[in-house]
């Protein structure tokens, strides 16, 4: 998949991007000790039910992410990123549309994603692509020591 408009390609990411992308994630304030990126960009790419896609500007640089995945019953958005430089142009909800595109193609009807309570102000971003707030609670469980700690 490629979605070319305003000089900015979105497509799955190369494995030379692996760096630029956890740059991307840092410079967004998405990193955590506990999910290092050099861990999580593989695992996605190496199960054919993720992909991480990126936004890619004419001369190479990466300015967007999101990665998707599903895990048999919904589809989940993480990482979804635009770089600072590049935010309020529209190109967040392209990535978020592109995450969308690449769980429905397969056969996913419905796209969750989680949004750290630290990080309320990004729900309007999601409200008004049509995001609401479910009412359940997250949890989770430690199974096996975390790829990077923390
Ligand atoms: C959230 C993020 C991806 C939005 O990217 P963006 O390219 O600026 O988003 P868009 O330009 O597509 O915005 C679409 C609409 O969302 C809303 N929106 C975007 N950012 C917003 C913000 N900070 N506060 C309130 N509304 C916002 C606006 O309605 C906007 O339309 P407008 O610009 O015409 O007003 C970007 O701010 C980002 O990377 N943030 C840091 C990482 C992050 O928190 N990711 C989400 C993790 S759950």
């Amino acid at each position: 998949m490629t979605t070319a408009a305003l000089g900015v390609a979105i497509r799955p990411m190369d494995d030379a991007e692996q760096d630029a992308v956890a740059a991307l994630w840092d410079a967004c304030g998405l990193t955590r000790p506990w999910n290092p990126p050099a861990w999580d960009i593989p695992f996605a790419r190496a199960n054919p039910s993720s992909e991480v896609l990126v936004a890619v500007t004419d001369n190479g640089r990466v300015v967007g992410s999101v990665l998707c995945g599903h895990d048999g019953h919904r589809g989940w958005l993480y990482y979804v990123a635009v770089h600072p430089d590049h935010r309020r142009t529209g190109l967040g909800r392209r990535m978020v549309e592109a995450g969308e595109q690449w769980l429905a193609a397969q056969g996913v009807w419905k796209v969750m994603l989680m949004v750290r309570d630290t990080n309320a102000a990004v729900q309007d971003f999601y409200r008004s692509l049509g995001y609401d707030r479910d009412p359940v609670t997250v949890m989770s469980r430690r199974v096996a020591p975390s790829p990077g700690g923390g």
